[in-house]
């Protein structure tokens, strides 16, 4: 049992381990956890992820003592920030980069999942607690955007927010309750900085936790999509498993490296991504009055801003967009048991499976593309189409992976 280990030794672990399960954890996660020997570079990301959710934690905390949570002092709290607060620029580049970052490193962290089949049976736990991790960190991030109080800000939260107004019946009274006034005021503002600084970065962290144990509970699944837990030594440890540690949190270290000097790169050279991770517009106070000529929300969120102008309003009412959208996200909630294939990995699936994750690949950032330019009609097509492509992955997905012949899987995992 793993709370009796270490425990009446002499010594200040041997006292530590009567009272709190140390060393059993220490071998549980990291000294004794078998992680399969054939990880690629595509393992980086959940550390990544860790990495950036720290960050975020951290340079969110000294911001938040500089910034001033209200409609008449934010804008300027944050000029103050950047301009007199000691190092106060690179804390503020560090946290609005490091969004973006993460929105990057969970966007292929998620990618890998769908290559690998790592959602399947027994990971669908793993699987849904990271998409609920994905809607907390949505949410997080819209929430954060309207903090600077610039014109993007208020702009993007007042489509948004009333994006709700278009469910029925209760829309109005819904988007009433989240604004807390009749249009996004300073009462806004403070609810979406406790929610910010405070709610969501726990509910964040707790997911994250429950993450983590899931996936240590089953183990990690690999590119070959082999069960290692089936293959073990005398001892009872797998042989295709290496120790956690020393050898992956070693390795973990050089994608550690490489995402830091890209993002210092980015951080030092090229902060706000062009307009892509600080939109222009946000740099002029929020103004209830003059509605920005083009309103767009940040990169990660377009793909799903394409889908809700993709679909024509009924009867003046958005609300078959927003269907769509939600759909959008809640459909990769039941990826699981859409996925009949035989075989796990990307690797040993059939044509079928490799040419439709790829559409499905295109029509995301072809979507992605598509929300932050302004509609024409040919762009409304192409939408369309990449909408209806995105669905068909899922919807269809039964189906091809039924089909299609599959290669045969190793006994023990390659390379
Ligand atoms: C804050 C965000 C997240 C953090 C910190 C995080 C952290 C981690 C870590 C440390 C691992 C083990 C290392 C690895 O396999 O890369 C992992 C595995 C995994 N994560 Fe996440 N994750 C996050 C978000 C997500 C999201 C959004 C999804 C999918 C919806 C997801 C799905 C998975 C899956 C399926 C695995 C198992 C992969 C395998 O064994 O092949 N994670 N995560």
């Amino acid at each position: 049992m793993a709370g009796y280990r270490n425990k009446g030794n002499p010594g200040l672990m041997g006292w530590i381990d009567d009272r709190f399960p140390a060393t059993a954890m220490w071998e549980d996660h990291l000294s004794k956890y078998y992680a399969p020997k054939n990880f690629n570079f595509w393992y980086f990301f959940g550390s990544l992820a860790l990495l950036v959710l720290v960050n975020q934690i951290l340079t969110g905390i000294w911001l938040t003592m500089s910034y001033t949570p209200s409609a008449e002092g934010a804008f300027d709290s944050v000029e103050y920030i950047m301009r007199d607060v000691e190092y106060g620029w690179i804390l503020r580049y560090m946290h609005s980069t490091g969004a973006s970052a993460f929105f990057v490193v969970v966007y292929l962290h998620m990618l890998r999942g769908m290559m690998y089949g790592s959602y399947r049976k027994p990971r669908e736990l793993v699987w849904i607690f990271g998409m609920t991790i994905y809607l907390a960190l949505m949410a997080e991030a819209f929430m954060g955007y309207l903090l600077p109080w610039g014109q993007m800000s208020y702009w993007g939260a007042q489509v948004i927010v009333s994006l709700f107004s278009a469910v029925p019946v209760i829309g109005e009274d819904l988007a009433l309750w989240i604004r807390g006034d009749y249009l996004i005021s300073g009462i806004t503002l403070n609810r979406f900085f406790s929610l910010h600084v405070i709610a969501l970065p726990i509910v964040l962290l707790a997911l994250v936790v429950l993450h983590i144990i899931a996936l240590h509970e089953v183990g990690s699944n690999n590119p070959d999509g082999i069960e290692i837990k089936e293959k073990k030594d005398e001892n009872g440890v797998p042989l295709d498993g290496i120790p956690f540690h020393p050898y992956y949190s070693v390795k973990d270290i050089v994608g550690v490296v490489v995402f830091l000097f890209v993002f210092c790169a980015v951080i030092f050279f090229f902060p706000e991504g062009g307009g892509y991770f600080i939109e222009a517009p946000n740099f002029e106070p929020a103004n209830p009055l003059k509605t920005p000529e083009h309103i767009a929300p940040v990169w990660y969120f377009t793909p799903f801003y394409a889908m809700l102008r993709a679909i024509p309003p009924i009867a003046g009412s958005q609300f078959p967009g927003v269907v769509v959208m939600g759909g959008a996200i809640a459909i990769l909630f039941v990826l699981p048991w859409l996925d009949r294939s035989p075989v796990k990995s990307i690797r040993y699936k059939g044509m079928l499976s490799k040419i439709a994750l790829v559409i499905f690949c295109v029509s995301f950032v072809v979507l992605g593309y598509l929300g932050v330019v302004s509609s024409t009609p040919i762009r409304t097509l192409v939408a369309q189409i990449c909408t209806a492509l995105y669905f068909a992955y899922f919807f269809l997905m039964p189906f091809y992976t039924k089909m299609e012949s599959t290669k045969p899987v190793p006994e023990r995992v390659t390379g």
